[in-house]
């Protein structure tokens, strides 16, 4: 019998269990046996794992997160990790290894590919930066949160007469915070792809309450920053994929806002309440799609490549195209967005 194993890793997102529910029920229709290997590439090079069968992935589709952990673990930066990741590979039986992932750890997939590893990957992520896919899974679930969100910031800062910053996640990319933004109605969105400007930013909420608006919602992603600035972060240290850890420009914005206008403003940055809970049923689809899918790609021997979401066709695409270049917005549709500004 042939054994696959299924690893997650990375931030995770809701739908991560729609995957590995579906890579396990159509693992075992077609007569694999599935390992669970814990806590992203962490778990390969501490042959962490648990069998997975069908009472173990019962009940697992409505639930966030993932059932066998995840970490930020980069083989590729520790002594000896990787030697131990294609040693365990070998000795836990493994014929293939699907791994779900944003770019951090497709990335390490990419390379493994070298190391003669059978792998399959599957993009996860609420940031949906990953290119060669239409979308990521839990990109949904996290602007439905982000939008009800906002739907809430609105009452309460048109009871208060007050403006209000919507801090949100997507690292360098800015697609939460604009469709989020267009789906909340925000009066303007700010993301990393265009710089800020301050004095547009001020004329646009001075023209909204010019026309007798005494409340405006501002969104901003956490990886925006001033023309004239630089990126806001938490903290300068940098976890094993080099990445820093954003967060901040939401409370610098509303002061520069308040400072600015002399409107009253708040600010809430929503932080990893989008990452978590429930997966919305577009998210569960997506993922039982990619799931289902990786396990033919097994099948078929195609490793090195990816399942991804093209024109709502599931596709495949290879590993390094996809971790290759970040997926950014499109300044077009950033124009269309600006048409609510204001
Ligand atoms: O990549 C997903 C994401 O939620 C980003 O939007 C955010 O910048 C980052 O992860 C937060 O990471 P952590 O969970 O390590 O704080």
């Amino acid at each position: 019998m042939a054994r696959i194993g299924i690893l997650t890793g990375g931030g995770d997102c809701p739908g991560l269990n729609a995957v590995i529910r579906a890579v396990v029920r159509k693992g075992i229709n077609e007569g694999y046996e599935v390992i669970g290997i814990k806590n992203g590439w962490k778990g390969l090079i501490e042959k962490d794992t648990t069998p997975l069968d069908l009472d173990s992935i019962s009940g697992i589709l409505p639930k966030g997160g993932t059932i066998l952990g995840t970490s930020r673990t980069n083989p590729y930066k520790k002594e000896g990790a990787v030697g131990k990741v294609v040693a365990n590979y070998k000795a836990l039986g493994l014929d293939a290894l699907v791994a779900v992932g944003g770019e951090d750890t497709l990335g390490v997939a990419t390379k493994l590919v070298k190391e003669n590893i059978n792998v399959v990957g599957v993009p996860k992520t609420i940031d949906n930066d990953l290119s060669s896919t239409d979308y990521t899974f839990g990109f949904d679930t996290a602007i439905n949160i982000a939008t009800e969100c906002i739907d809430r910031l609105h009452t309460t800062a048109e009871s208060h007469h007050r403006i209000i910053v919507a801090e949100l996640m997507g690292r360098h990319a800015g697609w939460i915070a604009l469709e989020a933004g267009i789906a909340g109605g925000a009066d303007v969105i700010l993301i990393p792809e265009i710089p800020i400007d301050m004095d547009e930013v001020c004329a646009l909420l001075k023209k909204r309450h010019s026309r007798g608006k005494t409340f405006s919602i501002v969104v901003v992603a956490e990886g925006a920053q001033f023309k004239q600035g630089s990126i806001v972060l938490q903290e300068q240290k940098l976890d094993e994929f080099g990445h820093v850890r954003l967060g901040g420009i939401g409370e610098k914005l509303a002061n520069e806002i308040e400072k600015r206008t002399g409107y009253e403003t708040r600010v809430s940055v929503l932080g990893h309440i989008q990452r978590g809970g429930s997966p919305t049923a577009f998210d569960r689809v997506l993922g039982t799609r990619f799931g289902v899918k990786a396990l033919e790609l097994v099948s078929q021997k195609k490793f090195g490549r990816m399942v991804a979401l093209s024109a709502n066709k599931i596709i495949d695409v290879p590993l390094e195209e996809a971790t290759g270049k970040l997926k950014t917005v499109d300044p077009e549709y950033y124009e269309l967005a600006k048409v609510f500004f204001g």
